[in-house]
């Protein structure tokens, strides 16, 4: 069966998101990392048992996706980011293909943050479609509602609250949005293009 491990990720330092924000969010990504080796495991103890189709077993089914992408998600998020930021770059292809998409870079971040400090608690990615390259904002709601299936994510944005309650309170979203956008890796965002 496979077996994920935590990822790690060296962040400390970032701009406007404490070290101690960081240490939270982490401890909370690794829970997300063992309950999804522990709901594979237990659907296969239930499927070798011969219990395959009762509630138990449906009900974990269920959570799969929850857990699967609470930890993915934040792979992302967390692999979007970096201590040594640099502005994204006008005439890079990431820059080139946001302009093309939302008119100027400064529009796609106002998509971002008004889609970010709407009210409730999920995750705004930027997606680009397979088929036809174009990015859009989307917002997800808690971890797996919302997403258009098969799109790229390349820019994501943890909007729960643990995100940001150690450094920021709930009424400063806007503050975190832009503390994040000081610190994304363009260039690793650029590499998740299609
Ligand atoms: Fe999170």
């Amino acid at each position: 069966m496979i077996q994920y491990q935590e990822q790690k990720f060296d962040l400390k330092g970032l701009n406007g998101i404490s070290d101690a924000q960081l240490e939270v969010h982490f401890k909370l990504y690794a829970g997300y990392v063992t309950n999804t080796n522990t709901v594979n495991a237990q659907l296969a103890e239930l499927e070798a048992g011969g219990k395959m189709g009762t509630p138990t077993w449906a009900e974990l089914k269920r959570r799969a996706g929850w857990e699967y992408n609470g930890k993915i998600l934040h792979e992302q998020y967390f692999g979007n980011l970096t201590r040594s930021p640099a502005a994204l770059d006008d005439n890079s292809a990431l820059g080139r293909k946001v302009a093309e998409c939302f008119g100027s870079v400064d529009a796609w971040k106002k998509n971002m943050t008004s889609t970010a400090t709407m009210r409730g608690i999920g995750w705004v990615i930027c997606y680009q479609d397979p088929t036809n390259g174009h990015l859009t904002n989307h917002w997800i709601t808690e971890h797996e509602m919302g997403h258009p299936a098969g799109f790229r994510p390349i820019v994501v944005l943890d909007m729960w609250e643990h995100a940001f309650m150690v450094d920021y309170k709930p009424a400063e979203k806007a503050k975190y949005v832009e503390a994040f956008f000081s610190n994304v890796d363009w260039k690793a965002c650029e590499k998740r293009l299609g």
